[in-house]
């Protein structure tokens, strides 16, 4: 996973806090980026005093930060407990059964359990005591899924499309503390053959249209559920991402321009979907793939209600969805294109959000605009302006003379719109998270080997490091806290970085990482109310070299007006920590545990057998508020 050579962390005597002067001087001396203005800039907003929206209430963080670790388990502060909520595997419908360690399961039995890889998820209250939780199920562990590794008949592929998805479930707290509950009326699997709509401007266009259906609207299932986004009339959003890894082809095959830039290839990623399934076959059926990579609206408290893909919002490799109800009604919804130098969008609803009529804004995602954003650092700064170009035929040199003569074109291939209409690339922009407040937006951009290595990723204000290895947080605030505006200010929020390993430069992170809370790869990121900030890792666990001291993947907390981060948990071996929810009261938070013994690493979370990707529950023995 990494290039740099391993470095002996015990012959490494222990340095102070980043220098942030040498650190200055050092860049200077590469002459990269005219540094010195640069961590000015970084420093501006460390000491809160910069232009934006943000109030400036502290939250407070009143846990003691948990060390890094290695260990096959889960770790939080002291008084904090965890227990877990459920597994892959665990039956939520009638007639599941329990899971079992040997055949893990069949395409039957998966079809009525909790799916693999749980991601985003949403907590939606039903009444004090009980709500219901709707996750994604993003992808799965093949060497995991199948006894043999690999799958190899039709019913495999069958339980790997049933291991994917949504899951939906209710729970219910029972003596203080918050349980499954397998019999929820509410319980519902949706899986890669689930049926649902295509809504919007790319339904019913050619693109769309199949064997199985002519009529371009009708799709079965959605697939590489990362994470989500909740609106404020009671659905859940699902975003499909990494979908072109599921398709491939048996037959002929001729890679378009289109299916080169979404990923689509002749061999699918080791799924075996194409040979079972020919939906997923790019030889016999090319437009299927068309019909994936959009955000998917589910209303979770109806089990039999059709979930809507949401075309409006662009096909891309979706990583979630924020949801912003403007301060003139309308919803803006911010959103990441998880890929090395893809790019960072925003949807604006063309109606409006009516508190008083919530079935008014059940269809507020079928129509309105999109636009993606070009970042412009100042002179030699991380840190300047930003506009929102609109992504609509017609408009800023996207027409039918380039390939987008209607805005169905824009949308099924909104990336390449993206790029003629000059939009930056971005370090693999993952959670789009907006604070509380109003004003701010922050992205996590995970990390991009690729930055400043090909011609359409250079080192930018933006962007910063050469290869990214640890990635880092942006912000913006919109100006005049108009979500609407298209013009906004950014900077930095942290750098994430080794200042063990690296002790000057950039690569030692932002003076906000040390230490006692130093990670790599942001990946999961959202507000609580009280405007702390959540931080999940998705990165490089081997320990060793860059990444010597880190650990396995963790959670931290930070507070956006002081830069403070402090670490809030540990992951057991090989896991990636993503998705967060909480109870109404904030008593309880809910964290997903994704993949535990990925690539056959040494795990047995959560229950000392097969490793299971897990949702747990968190709380204070004092019964407080969650992070405060
Ligand atoms: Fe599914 Fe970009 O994480
Ligand atoms: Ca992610
Ligand atoms: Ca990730
Ligand atoms: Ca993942």
């Amino acid at each position: 996973m990494s290039n740099f050579d391993a470095i002996d962390w015990e012959l490494n005597p222990r340095p102070e806090t980043p220098d942030f002067t040498a650190m200055m001087e050092r860049t200077n001396r590469r002459g990269f980026l005219g540094m010195t203005a640069a961590a000015a800039g970084v420093l501006t907003f460390l000491s809160g005093s910069r232009a934006g929206a943000a109030d400036k209430a502290s939250p407070s963080i009143g846990f003691k930060a948990v060390p890094a670790s290695a260990a096959d388990s889960v770790v939080v502060p002291e008084g904090y407990e965890w227990s877990r909520l459920i597994s892959w595997g665990d039956p939520i419908l009638p007639g599941g059964v329990a899971f079992d360690e040997q055949t893990r399961g069949t395409g039957a039995t998966q079809a009525l359990a909790m799916g693999d890889n749980n991601d985003g998820m949403s907590f939606f209250p039903i009444s004090d005591g009980r709500g219901v939780i709707a996750v994604n199920n993003e992808y799965t562990n093949i060497e995991w899924l199948y006894p043999s590794g690999k799958p190899e008949n039709a019913d495999d592929v069958l339980k790997g499309q049933n291991a994917h998805g949504v899951a939906v479930f209710e729970v219910v707290r029972r003596n203080g503390r918050w349980q499954a509950d397998p019999n929820g009326q509410r319980n519902r699997r949706i899986t890669a053959n689930t049926p649902m709509v295509l809504t919007g401007p790319v339904a019913g266009t050619e693109a769309v249209k199949t064997s199985a259906d002519p009529s371009g609207t009708r799709v079965l299932g959605t697939i590489n559920n990362c994470a989500n986004g909740m609106t404020p009339w009671g659905t859940f959003l699902t975003c499909e991402e990494n979908f072109n890894g599921l398709f491939g082809a048996t037959g002929d095959f001729e890679q378009t321009a289109e299916q080169k830039r979404y990923g689509l290839n002749k061999k699918d990623w080791g799924y075996g979907w194409p040979k079972y399934d020919k939906r997923f076959d790019l030889s016999q059926e090319p437009n299927e793939a068309n019909r994936f990579g959009y955000v998917v609206e589910i209303d979770p408290m109806l089990p039999n209600s059709t979930p809507k893909k949401r075309t409006a919002l662009g096909r891309f490799k979706h990583e979630n969805a924020e949801v912003v109800v403007n301060k003139d009604g309308h919803v803006v919804v911010y959103m990441g294109d998880d890929e090395r130098g893809e790019h960072i969008y925003k949807f604006v609803s063309a109606g409006k959000y009516d508190p008083a009529n919530p079935r008014a804004n059940r269809d507020l995602l079928e129509n309105g605009r999109l636009f993606v954003a070009r970042f412009t650092a100042n002179d030699g700064e991380m840190k300047g302006t930003g506009q929102w170009i609109e992504l609509a035929p017609g408009k800023n040199g996207l027409s039918a003379a380039n390939g987008f003569a209607t805005m169905a074109d824009v949308l099924v291939n909104t990336r390449m719109a993206a790029t003629a209409v000059g939009a930056t690339t971005m370090d693999r922009p993952e959670w789009v998270a907006a604070h509380p407040n109003g004003g701010d937006v922050y992205v996590t951009l995970t990390n991009n080997k690729y930055r400043g290595v090909r011609p359409n990723q250079p080192i930018d204000g933006a962007n910063p490091r050469e290869k990214n290895p640890y990635g880092h947080i942006m912000r913006w605030a919109p100006v005049g806290g108009d979500h609407r505006s298209e013009r906004f200010n950014w900077d930095l929020f942290v750098l994430a970085g080794n200042p063990m390993v690296h002790r000057r430069g950039l690569l030692g992170g932002t003076p906000n990482i040390n230490a006692e809370n130093m990670f790599n790869s942001p990946d999961g990121l959202a507000f609580d109310p009280d405007g702390r900030m959540w931080i999940q890792s998705d990165g490089n666990y081997s320990n060793k070299g860059d990444f010597a001291g880190m650990g396995n993947n963790q959670m931290l907390v930070a507070n956006p007006v002081t830069g403070e981060i402090r670490r809030f948990l540990t992951g057991p071996v090989a896991c990636e920590i993503t998705g967060i929810s909480f109870s109404p009261d904030r008593k309880t938070m809910f964290v997903g545990i994704q993949h535990p013994g990925e690539d056959k690493k040494p795990s047995t979370f959560p229950l000392g057998g097969v490793p299971r990707s897990t949702i747990i529950s968190i709380w204070r023995k004092d019964g407080g508020i969650v992070g405060a």
